[in-house]
This record gives C-alpha cells, structure tokens and sequence, in this order.
C-alpha cells in the first residue's frame, strides 16, 4: 500500500487526544464536536477489503468529507462509487489516482460527458430508455463504457428501502442490456438490496433476480454490482458479521455457476459510520426533556428517514469539581431529545437512554456517526456542527 495521505489543509492542525473523556475534558466544548476515529475507519475498510470477494467501492454520499475520504485512502479504498459530478470532483481533487464509477441512474446533463472526458470514468448506472439514450449521446465512444442496469431489489430486509425511486424490472433491463450490447458498451447489472440491510439473505435473492434478467436477455454481463446496504453496528443494535454476507454472496454466486464473475459492491455507511462519534451538550434539561446543541436539522438528520426500533443508548458524560471528565452512572431513563433550532420538528423520534442524573451542561457522546450526518447537516437557523479532533 502507499504511504499515508497527511489530512488535507487545515485537518492538518486538528487536535489529537487519547480518548473521547480526554478531549471532552480538554475542550469542553459548547458546540457539537466530531471525533474521527483513524483506526475505525481501518478496520471498517480492512473487513470489505479482505472479505469481499471483488472490487470494494466506497459510496461516497455517504460521507464526502475530506476527512471520511482521506481515512478511507489510507487504509486502502481505492473505488469510489460516486453519485453526481460535484462527488467525482470531489474524490478527484484529494486522489487524482482514484477510480471513481458514476453510479446514479438518473445524471443531470453534460454531467457524464465531464465524468468521461474530464475525469476517464467509464462505468455508469441507467434503468431506463432516456437515461440510456442520453449517455450514449454524450459519450461518444460507447465501446470504453461499461453500463449497470439498476434492478429493483425490493426485498423487505433493509431498514431504508432504495427500490421504489430506482431500478426496473427483470423483463425491462433484459431490454436495456440487449440495448447496451447492441450500442457496443458492456452490459452489467446492479441494485440495492436497500440501507442497513440486517438480512444477508437479500442479497442472495437479489443475485437472484439479477440471474433472471440474465436468462431473458441471453446477454453475457460483464460485471456485476452487488451495490451498498451493509448494516453499520450502531449501539444497541447487533447485525450480523460481514463474513455472513460475504459468504451469502459467494454462495448465491457458486449455485448459479457464476464464480467467474466480475463482482463489486459499494459500501458507504459500514464504511464509515464507526469512523465518527459525536459530542453533544445539554443545553437544557428540563423534566424529561433534553436541549441539545445539535438535532435533526445537523447530524440527525437521517433519524427522519430511518426506523430504528432501538432506544438511542449513547453515553452521558460530566465534568467532576475538578474539571475531569467521568461517564455518568446511575439507572437510565428515557429522555425525549429536542435539537437547537427553533422548529418543532427538531426532535430525535427516538428516546435517548441516559442516566437520570444527567444536567445541564454535561455531555451526551453517540458513537458510529460516520453515515449521512455530516453529509446532510444544514445550516437552518444558524446552526452548523462543524467542529472536530482526532481521537488516538
Ligand atoms: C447507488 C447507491 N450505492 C450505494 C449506496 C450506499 O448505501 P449504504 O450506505 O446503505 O451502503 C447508496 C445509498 O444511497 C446508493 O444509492
């Protein structure tokens, strides 16, 4: 592997501290802090790196920051699954090297004809005639592209389902692979099984499905891209292993007679959701309610979205007489989370577990918030977390 990236501009100079305790203590600090975990990201993409069997592509929407794609060069990500123009630059930027493959089935126009001409991208999504007429227009020379037809995988195993905006039938992309063929690209089939699948076996169905649109087209594809989904740990939640998908995958592979193929997958939450956890402060509490300084408008944004059955159990954290940071102890209740703004609807839609002596002031530290929260905070209402340290 190359030798380490040194983080970019000023993550340079961030501060470093041995602990979330340590940099609590040292910092105390009043707005929402992030802490970047180097070795979870690692470790994240050491597992898809040594497990997967084939290419490993990180979806970067998942988290486009510098820091997030910079983590994940280091420990080896090398495929970037990206989503529009903006991403590509964006990846390209940072690693001029980088592989990126434009994986949105819908691009605005002229955005494939950059990515191909500008940045050499070669792989592209589609699910449908116009979408395919449209890349063909604009990359001149079909035979350089691969094209993945985006099938439905409507599988019921994933907590955000990613089928009912994208994706088309079997009987449709066995049309659009012959299409394909017939244009001179190579023809390859792709889905999402959805976001934070906890069944492995969706993905055995979806290979599955994919093998169906095979048989109606007679086409030979040329790759196939078994897409994100792969559950993040988040705490109070236990999914199963990797090891289970992967080896779900390969078996799915070695029923239909297709170890031969050319595989991928693009990870983008169990990438790096462990990589982040984040430092909120009581601003308030008030009976069973807590104000933090940072809500669904920030980082919880994707709480709106996403239907977790678990309580929240992050961790409370205080600051003794002396001014040492100490978890909070004691029986934990449920506290109802309100964020900074001033809307309503800025509230978790989940109760926060902490001990009930938590108080105005102390600290509420949420581990694995790596996925879709820097990447959709916004700046309502004057409120942007933006803050962060590095943590070992
Ligand atoms: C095409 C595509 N690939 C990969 C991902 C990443 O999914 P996940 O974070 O569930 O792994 C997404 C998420 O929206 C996606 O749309």
């Amino acid at each position: 592997m190359n030798a380490p990236v040194n983080l970019p501009g000023r993550f340079d100079s961030l501060p470093r501290f041995a602990s979330a305790l340590k940099a609590i203590e040292s910092l105390k600090p009043a707005e929402p802090l992030y802490l970047v975990h180097p070795d979870k990201f690692s470790a994240a993409a050491r597992q898809f790196l040594d497990g997967f069997p084939g290419d490993v592509l990180y979806a970067v929407k998942a988290n486009p920051h510098p820091i997030a794609l910079t983590n994940l060069w280091n420990a080896g990500i090398r495929h970037f699954d990206s989503a529009s123009l903006g991403e590509i630059e964006a990846v390209k930027t940072l690693f001029p090297e980088a592989i990126c493959h434009f994986m949105a089935p819908v691009r605005l126009p002229g955005q494939a004809k950059a990515a191909f001409e500008q940045h050499g991208v070669t792989d592209f999504v589609v699910d449908s005639d116009a979408e395919l007429d449209k890349l063909l227009a604009e990359v001149g020379n079909p035979k350089k592209i691969r094209v993945f037809v985006r099938l439905v995988a409507q599988l019921g195993g994933a907590l955000l389902e990613m089928s009912s905006k994208y994706g088309c039938r079997p009987e449709e992309a066995a049309k659009l692979m012959k299409r394909v063929q017939a244009a001179g690209a190579a023809p390859c089939l792709t889905f999402h099984v959805g976001s934070q699948c906890l069944s492995p076996f969706s993905y055995a169905q979806a290979i599955e499905i994919a093998q169906r649109a095979i048989t109606l087209s007679g086409v030979n594809i040329a790759a196939l891209d078994i897409g994100g989904g792969f559950p993040a740990a988040y705490s109070g939640q236990e999914p199963p292993p990797y090891h289970w998908y992967f080896d779900m995958i390969k078996e799915a592979l070695t029923t239909l007679g297709r170890t031969d193929l050319n595989v991928m997958c693009e990870p983008g939450r169990a990438l790096c959701a462990p990589g982040i956890s984040l430092v909120t402060q009581v601003v308030m509490r008030r009976g069973d309610r807590l104000y933090l300084n940072d809500g669904i408008y920030g980082s919880f944004d994707e709480q709106r979205f996403i239907s977790f059955d678990e309580d929240y159990p992050p961790s409370g954290i205080t600051l003794d007489a002396k001014g040492k940071a100490k978890p909070l102890t004691g029986e934990k209740r449920p506290f109802r989370a309100y964020g900074p703004t001033c809307d309503s609807a800025d509230v978790l839609p989940r109760p926060v577990m902490l001990p009930n002596g938590i108080a105005n002031g102390d600290f509420v530290l949420f581990d694995a918030m790596g996925a879709y929260t820097v990447s959709s905070r916004s700046p309502f209402n004057g409120y942007y977390p933006d803050s962060w340290a590095i943590i070992g």
